[in-house]
C-alpha cells in the first residue's frame, strides 16, 4: 500500500496527538509530536538562563541541543530526548508551556525545528502534529488535517490531563494558558497557525474518540487505495 504523509495541525489541546496516535498504531505509521521539539529547546533556554531576545544567544544555544525521539515499547510512542537525557515528562509542565509560544516564534528555533522534521519525512509513512506542518514542513503532503474544539472542552481536557500531575493547578490557569498560546501562536511573523487551503477541518467538540478516528480513517482510505 502507498505510504503517505499525513499533517495534523490545530489549536493547543484539541486532540492532535490522539488522533496522530491512533492513526500511527493502525498504519504502522511512525508518529512525530513536534510540539515537543520546541517545548524541549524551551527548556533547555529556562534552564540555562539563555536570553531569547538575544538572536547571537539563541543561536549559540542551539549549537548545543541536540534532539531525539526514541521509541518506547512500553508506551508505544517515541519520546523525546534533550541531550541524551529523556524528557518526556518534564516539557509537559506548565512553566515550559507557559514560554514556549514565545520560544517558538523565534526564526532561528523554527529553522532548526522543521530542518529536523522535514529529514525525518523523506520516506513517508509518517503523521506529525503541530501548527504549520501542513502550511511549512510538509506542504506537499498527501492528507492535511485542520483540528478543532470549543475552548471549554480543551480547556477542560487539558485540565484532566495536568491535574493528574499536579492537583494544585487551577482550571483558570489552564484556560490562560490555551488563550494565550493561541493567540501568540496564529499571530506571529513567522510560520503562524493557520488552516492550510488544502486541509480537511475536523471538528471533535461532540466526537468520542473513536468516532475521529472512524472519519479520519476514512480520509487516509481514500488517499492511500
Ligand atoms: O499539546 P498542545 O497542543 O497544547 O501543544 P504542543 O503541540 O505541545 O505545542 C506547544 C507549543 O509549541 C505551541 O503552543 C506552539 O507555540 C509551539 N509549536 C509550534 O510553534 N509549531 C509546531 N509545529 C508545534 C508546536
Amino acid at each position: 500500500m502507498k505510504k503517505i504523509i499525513i499533517t495534523i495541525d490545530g489549536w493547543s489541546s484539541c486532540g492532535k496527538s490522539t488522533l496522530a496516535k491512533q492513526l500511527a498504531k493502525k498504519l504502522g505509521y511512525l508518529y512525530v509530536d513536534s510540539g515537543a521539539m520546541y517545548r524541549a529547546v524551551t527548556l533547555f533556554f529556562l534552564r540555562n538562563h539563555i536570553d531569547w531576545t538575544d538572536k547571537k544567544e539563541v543561536k549559540k544555544a542551539l549549537n548545543s541541543i541536540k534532539l531525539k525521539f526514541v521509541f518506547n515499547p512500553k508506551s508505544k510512542v517515541s519520546e523525546i530526548f534533550l541531550n541524551d537525557e529523556n524528557v518526556e515528562y518534564l516539557i509537559r509542565d506548565m512553566v515550559v508551556a507557559e514560554k514556549v509560544s514565545d520560544v517558538a516564534a523565534i526564526k532561528g528555533v523554527r529553522q532548526f525545528a522543521v530542518a529536523q522534521q522535514r529529514k525525518m519525512g523523506t520516506k513517508k509513512g509518517i503523521i506529525m502534529d503541530g501548527r504549520d506542518i501542513g502550511t511549512v514542513v510538509f506542504p506537499k503532503a498527501e492528507l492535511k488535517i485542520f483540528m478543532t474544539a470549543d475552548n471549554a472542552v480543551r480547556t477542560e481536557r487539558r485540565f484532566k490531563e495536568l491535574y493528574e500531575k499536579n492537583p494544585n493547578i487551577t482550571i483558570e490557569e489552564v484556560k490562560n494558558n490555551l488563550e494565550m498560546r493561541d493567540y501568540i501562536d496564529s499571530h506571529r511573523k513567522v510560520s503562524p497557525l493557520k488552516k492550510a487551503k488544502d486541509a480537511i477541518e475536523l471538528n471533535n467538540t461532540n466526537l468520542t474518540e473513536n468516532q475521529q478516528f472512524r472519519k479520519a480513517m476514512e480520509w487516509v482510505q481514500q488517499k492511500i487505495s
